[in-house]
Protein backbone atom coordinates (compact mmCIF):
# COMPACT_ATOMS: atom_id res chain seq x y z
CA UNK A 1 0.00 0.00 0.00
CA UNK A 2 2.49 2.45 0.35
CA UNK A 3 4.59 1.34 -2.33
CA UNK A 4 1.18 1.90 -4.73
CA UNK A 5 0.60 5.68 -2.99
CA UNK A 6 3.60 7.43 -1.11
CA UNK A 7 6.02 7.59 -4.00
CA UNK A 8 5.26 10.31 -7.08
CA UNK A 9 2.27 11.17 -8.56
CA UNK A 10 1.33 14.59 -9.11
CA UNK A 11 -1.79 14.78 -5.98
CA UNK A 12 -3.95 16.88 -8.61
CA UNK A 13 -6.89 15.22 -6.52
CA UNK A 14 -5.54 16.28 -3.25
CA UNK A 15 -4.56 19.74 -4.61
CA UNK A 16 -8.08 20.21 -5.56
CA UNK A 17 -9.79 19.51 -2.59
CA UNK A 18 -7.38 21.76 -0.92
CA UNK A 19 -7.67 24.90 -3.93
CA UNK A 20 -11.12 24.02 -3.26
CA UNK A 21 -11.55 24.41 0.54
CA UNK A 22 -10.13 27.32 0.54
CA UNK A 23 -11.61 29.49 -1.92
CA UNK A 24 -15.17 29.14 0.62
CA UNK A 25 -12.58 29.50 3.58
CA UNK A 26 -13.39 25.77 5.08
CA UNK A 27 -12.37 23.58 7.54
CA UNK A 28 -8.86 23.02 7.24
CA UNK A 29 -8.75 18.99 8.91
CA UNK A 30 -11.77 17.64 6.96
CA UNK A 31 -10.23 19.09 3.92
CA UNK A 32 -7.22 17.46 4.61
CA UNK A 33 -8.62 14.29 4.93
CA UNK A 34 -10.64 14.38 1.91
CA UNK A 35 -7.63 15.43 0.10
CA UNK A 36 -5.81 11.89 1.43
CA UNK A 37 -9.03 10.08 0.85
CA UNK A 38 -9.47 10.49 -2.86
CA UNK A 39 -5.56 9.79 -3.32
CA UNK A 40 -6.36 6.82 -1.97
CA UNK A 41 -8.91 6.03 -4.00
CA UNK A 42 -6.97 7.14 -7.44
CA UNK A 43 -3.73 5.61 -6.34
CA UNK A 44 -5.84 2.04 -5.73
CA UNK A 45 -7.61 3.04 -9.32
CA UNK A 46 -4.37 2.75 -10.54
CA UNK A 47 -2.93 -0.26 -8.90
CA UNK A 48 -5.97 -1.99 -10.56
CA UNK A 49 -6.32 -0.55 -13.58
CA UNK A 50 -1.90 -1.76 -14.35
CA UNK A 51 -3.06 -5.31 -13.20
CA UNK A 52 -2.74 -8.19 -16.04
CA UNK A 53 -6.68 -8.49 -15.92
CA UNK A 54 -6.56 -4.79 -17.30
CA UNK A 55 -3.94 -2.51 -18.94
CA UNK A 56 -1.93 -4.77 -18.15
CA UNK A 57 0.99 -2.37 -17.55
CA UNK A 58 4.31 -2.57 -16.19
CA UNK A 59 5.50 0.51 -15.30
CA UNK A 60 3.98 3.43 -13.05
CA UNK A 61 5.22 6.21 -11.18
CA UNK A 62 8.98 6.10 -12.60
CA UNK A 63 8.65 2.35 -10.73
CA UNK A 64 7.24 -1.23 -11.61
CA UNK A 65 3.71 -1.21 -11.25
CA UNK A 66 2.47 -2.96 -7.81
CA UNK A 67 1.54 -6.31 -9.11
CA UNK A 68 5.03 -6.43 -10.77
CA UNK A 69 6.91 -5.72 -7.46
CA UNK A 70 4.63 -8.00 -5.16
CA UNK A 71 2.59 -10.15 -7.26
CA UNK A 72 -0.82 -9.89 -8.73
CA UNK A 73 -2.71 -10.93 -5.31
CA UNK A 74 -1.00 -8.57 -3.21
CA UNK A 75 -1.85 -6.02 -5.86
CA UNK A 76 -5.47 -6.78 -5.66
CA UNK A 77 -5.75 -6.63 -1.90
CA UNK A 78 -3.29 -3.43 -1.67
CA UNK A 79 -5.48 -1.96 -3.93
CA UNK A 80 -8.97 -3.29 -2.19
CA UNK A 81 -7.14 -1.72 1.06
CA UNK A 82 -6.76 1.49 -0.06
CA UNK A 83 -10.25 2.18 -0.45
CA UNK A 84 -11.44 1.21 2.49
CA UNK A 85 -8.42 2.95 4.36
CA UNK A 86 -10.06 6.29 2.48
CA UNK A 87 -13.08 5.88 3.99
CA UNK A 88 -11.49 5.18 7.61
CA UNK A 89 -9.65 8.59 7.13
CA UNK A 90 -13.05 10.53 6.10
CA UNK A 91 -14.33 9.14 9.64
CA UNK A 92 -12.26 9.85 12.53
CA UNK A 93 -12.43 8.67 16.19
CA UNK A 94 -14.34 11.85 17.29
CA UNK A 95 -12.70 12.38 20.57
CA UNK A 96 -9.20 12.96 18.82
CA UNK A 97 -10.45 14.28 15.78
CA UNK A 98 -13.34 16.67 15.98
CA UNK A 99 -15.26 16.55 12.35
CA UNK A 100 -18.58 17.18 12.09
CA UNK A 101 -20.84 13.72 12.13
CA UNK A 102 -23.11 15.60 9.15
CA UNK A 103 -20.10 16.92 7.09
CA UNK A 104 -18.24 13.32 7.38
CA UNK A 105 -21.52 12.03 5.61
CA UNK A 106 -21.53 14.11 3.04
CA UNK A 107 -18.18 13.69 2.33
CA UNK A 108 -18.01 9.66 1.99
CA UNK A 109 -21.13 9.62 -0.12
CA UNK A 110 -19.81 12.07 -2.49
CA UNK A 111 -16.46 10.21 -2.72
CA UNK A 112 -18.52 6.89 -2.77
CA UNK A 113 -20.65 7.88 -5.61
CA UNK A 114 -17.45 8.92 -7.53
CA UNK A 115 -15.66 5.97 -7.00
CA UNK A 116 -18.45 3.37 -8.16
CA UNK A 117 -20.35 2.22 -10.65
CA UNK A 118 -21.77 5.58 -11.67
CA UNK A 119 -18.11 6.90 -11.13
CA UNK A 120 -14.76 5.36 -11.70
CA UNK A 121 -15.43 1.86 -11.22
CA UNK A 122 -17.92 2.17 -13.96
CA UNK A 123 -16.28 4.01 -16.48
CA UNK A 124 -13.30 1.45 -16.37
CA UNK A 125 -15.79 -1.68 -17.07
CA UNK A 126 -16.86 0.53 -20.10
CA UNK A 127 -13.46 1.37 -20.97
CA UNK A 128 -12.53 -2.40 -21.01
CA UNK A 129 -15.46 -3.53 -23.18
CA UNK A 130 -14.30 -0.94 -25.37
CA UNK A 131 -11.39 -2.87 -26.47
CA UNK A 132 -11.17 -2.53 -30.34
CA UNK A 133 -14.52 -0.61 -30.52
CA UNK A 134 -15.75 2.38 -32.18
CA UNK A 135 -17.26 5.13 -29.96
CA UNK A 136 -18.94 8.14 -30.94
CA UNK A 137 -18.03 11.46 -29.20
CA UNK A 138 -20.86 10.61 -27.21
CA UNK A 139 -20.19 7.38 -25.83
CA UNK A 140 -16.31 8.48 -25.28
CA UNK A 141 -17.32 11.77 -22.91
CA UNK A 142 -19.38 9.42 -21.21
CA UNK A 143 -16.99 6.44 -20.43
CA UNK A 144 -13.82 9.35 -19.48
CA UNK A 145 -16.69 11.21 -17.40
CA UNK A 146 -16.67 8.41 -15.36
CA UNK A 147 -13.77 6.76 -15.12
CA UNK A 148 -11.52 10.41 -14.59
CA UNK A 149 -13.86 13.27 -14.77
CA UNK A 150 -15.98 12.07 -11.37
CA UNK A 151 -13.05 11.75 -9.39
CA UNK A 152 -11.70 15.35 -10.01
CA UNK A 153 -15.04 16.40 -9.63
CA UNK A 154 -15.70 15.13 -6.54
CA UNK A 155 -12.09 16.14 -5.66
CA UNK A 156 -13.81 20.11 -5.72
CA UNK A 157 -17.19 19.49 -4.51
CA UNK A 158 -15.22 17.95 -1.73
CA UNK A 159 -13.24 20.52 -0.61
CA UNK A 160 -16.55 22.68 -1.23
CA UNK A 161 -17.94 21.21 0.57
CA UNK A 162 -15.83 22.05 3.98
CA UNK A 163 -16.90 25.35 3.57
CA UNK A 164 -20.39 27.08 4.66
CA UNK A 165 -22.98 25.91 2.66
CA UNK A 166 -22.67 27.24 -1.24
CA UNK A 167 -25.91 28.69 -2.80
CA UNK A 168 -27.40 26.33 -5.31
CA UNK A 169 -26.04 28.27 -8.25
CA UNK A 170 -22.12 28.80 -6.80
CA UNK A 171 -22.44 24.86 -5.91
CA UNK A 172 -23.50 24.36 -9.46
CA UNK A 173 -21.08 26.55 -11.04
CA UNK A 174 -18.21 24.72 -9.05
CA UNK A 175 -19.59 21.08 -10.07
CA UNK A 176 -19.46 22.45 -13.41
CA UNK A 177 -15.79 23.77 -13.09
CA UNK A 178 -14.95 20.27 -11.42
CA UNK A 179 -16.44 18.01 -14.76
CA UNK A 180 -14.97 20.21 -17.19
CA UNK A 181 -11.41 20.17 -15.64
CA UNK A 182 -12.07 16.26 -14.81
CA UNK A 183 -12.42 15.32 -18.68
CA UNK A 184 -9.71 17.74 -19.70
CA UNK A 185 -7.76 15.72 -17.81
CA UNK A 186 -8.37 12.46 -19.39
CA UNK A 187 -8.33 14.12 -23.13
CA UNK A 188 -5.22 15.60 -21.91
CA UNK A 189 -3.93 11.97 -20.76
CA UNK A 190 -4.61 10.52 -24.08
CA UNK A 191 -2.77 12.92 -25.92
CA UNK A 192 0.37 12.66 -23.88
CA UNK A 193 0.23 8.91 -24.51
CA UNK A 194 0.81 9.45 -27.81
CA UNK A 195 2.93 12.89 -27.44
CA UNK A 196 5.20 11.87 -24.74
CA UNK A 197 7.97 9.30 -23.74
CA UNK A 198 8.03 6.74 -20.94
CA UNK A 199 10.52 8.51 -19.06
CA UNK A 200 8.54 11.32 -18.53
CA UNK A 201 5.07 10.15 -18.13
CA UNK A 202 6.53 7.30 -15.39
CA UNK A 203 4.33 5.17 -17.41
CA UNK A 204 4.34 3.29 -20.98
CA UNK A 205 3.85 5.50 -23.52
CA UNK A 206 1.80 4.50 -26.14
CA UNK A 207 0.11 2.11 -24.48
CA UNK A 208 -3.30 3.26 -25.80
CA UNK A 209 -2.90 2.24 -29.27
CA UNK A 210 -1.21 -0.82 -28.60
CA UNK A 211 -4.41 -2.03 -26.81
CA UNK A 212 -6.63 -0.86 -29.38
CA UNK A 213 -8.41 1.45 -26.82
CA UNK A 214 -10.68 4.28 -28.08
CA UNK A 215 -9.32 7.53 -26.84
CA UNK A 216 -9.62 11.31 -27.78
CA UNK A 217 -6.88 10.88 -29.74
CA UNK A 218 -8.37 7.79 -31.77
CA UNK A 219 -11.88 9.29 -32.01
CA UNK A 220 -10.84 13.07 -33.46
CA UNK A 221 -7.32 13.57 -34.01
CA UNK A 222 -4.13 14.69 -32.21
CA UNK A 223 -5.22 18.51 -33.22
CA UNK A 224 -8.94 18.06 -32.79
CA UNK A 225 -8.19 16.64 -29.62
CA UNK A 226 -5.74 19.46 -28.67
CA UNK A 227 -8.63 21.92 -29.47
CA UNK A 228 -11.19 19.96 -27.70
CA UNK A 229 -8.57 19.95 -24.40
CA UNK A 230 -8.28 23.92 -24.98
CA UNK A 231 -12.02 24.36 -25.04
CA UNK A 232 -13.48 22.61 -21.66
CA UNK A 233 -10.17 24.91 -20.23
CA UNK A 234 -11.98 27.80 -21.00
CA UNK A 235 -15.49 26.09 -20.09
CA UNK A 236 -13.37 25.51 -16.75
CA UNK A 237 -12.26 28.96 -16.19
CA UNK A 238 -16.26 30.28 -17.23
CA UNK A 239 -17.70 27.98 -14.69
CA UNK A 240 -15.13 29.15 -12.02
CA UNK A 241 -16.20 32.95 -12.86
CA UNK A 242 -19.65 32.01 -12.61
CA UNK A 243 -19.55 30.93 -9.35
CA UNK A 244 -18.82 34.36 -7.92
CA UNK A 245 -15.38 33.31 -6.17
CA UNK A 246 -12.47 36.03 -7.08
CA UNK A 247 -9.81 34.27 -8.83
CA UNK A 248 -6.80 36.97 -8.82
CA UNK A 249 -3.74 36.69 -7.53
CA UNK A 250 -4.03 36.12 -3.63
CA UNK A 251 -7.85 35.96 -4.27
CA UNK A 252 -9.64 32.60 -2.38
CA UNK A 253 -10.29 30.91 -5.78
CA UNK A 254 -6.68 31.87 -7.44
CA UNK A 255 -5.57 28.21 -6.89
CA UNK A 256 -8.60 26.89 -8.47
CA UNK A 257 -8.08 28.59 -11.67
CA UNK A 258 -4.15 27.72 -11.81
CA UNK A 259 -5.51 24.06 -11.53
CA UNK A 260 -7.53 24.65 -14.69
CA UNK A 261 -4.88 26.14 -16.46
CA UNK A 262 -2.05 22.94 -15.53
CA UNK A 263 -4.51 20.13 -16.10
CA UNK A 264 -4.29 21.41 -19.95
CA UNK A 265 -1.21 22.50 -20.08
CA UNK A 266 1.33 20.05 -18.08
CA UNK A 267 3.60 17.80 -19.90
CA UNK A 268 3.25 14.63 -18.14
C1 LIG B 1 -3.47 8.88 -14.26
O1 LIG B 1 -3.72 9.89 -13.34
C2 LIG B 1 -4.69 8.08 -14.49
C3 LIG B 1 -5.81 8.83 -14.99
C4 LIG B 1 -6.90 8.94 -14.33
C5 LIG B 1 -5.73 9.44 -16.30
P1 LIG B 1 -2.60 10.95 -12.94
O2 LIG B 1 -1.92 11.45 -14.18
O3 LIG B 1 -3.18 11.96 -12.00
O4 LIG B 1 -1.55 10.04 -12.16
P2 LIG B 1 -0.53 10.43 -10.99
O5 LIG B 1 -1.33 10.47 -9.74
O6 LIG B 1 0.09 11.75 -11.31
O7 LIG B 1 0.46 9.29 -10.99
C1 LIG C 1 -7.19 5.23 -16.14
O1 LIG C 1 -7.16 5.57 -17.47
C2 LIG C 1 -8.27 5.80 -15.39
C3 LIG C 1 -8.33 5.25 -14.03
C4 LIG C 1 -9.44 5.25 -13.41
C5 LIG C 1 -7.14 4.69 -13.35
P1 LIG C 1 -5.83 5.10 -18.19
O2 LIG C 1 -5.73 3.62 -18.24
O3 LIG C 1 -5.71 5.87 -19.45
O4 LIG C 1 -4.71 5.64 -17.15
P2 LIG C 1 -3.16 5.47 -17.37
O5 LIG C 1 -2.84 6.12 -18.70
O6 LIG C 1 -2.86 4.01 -17.32
O7 LIG C 1 -2.56 6.25 -16.22
MG1 LIG D 1 -7.02 2.05 -18.09
MG1 LIG E 1 -3.96 2.39 -17.85
MG1 LIG F 1 -3.98 6.80 -20.20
Amino acid sequence: MRYGVLDGGKRLRPLLVLAACEAVAGHPEAALRAAVAVELIHAYSLVHDDMPCMDNDVLRRGKPTVHVQFGEAQAMLAGDAMQALAFEVLTPDQDEHPVDPALQARLVGLLARAAGHAGMAGGQAIDLASIGVSLDERQLRDMHRRKTGALLQASVLMGAACGPAQGPESWQALSDYGAALGLAFQVVDDILDVTQASEKLGKTAGKDQDDNKPTYVSVLGLDQAQSHAEALRGQAQEALRRSGLATGIGEPAHWLAVLADKVVEREH
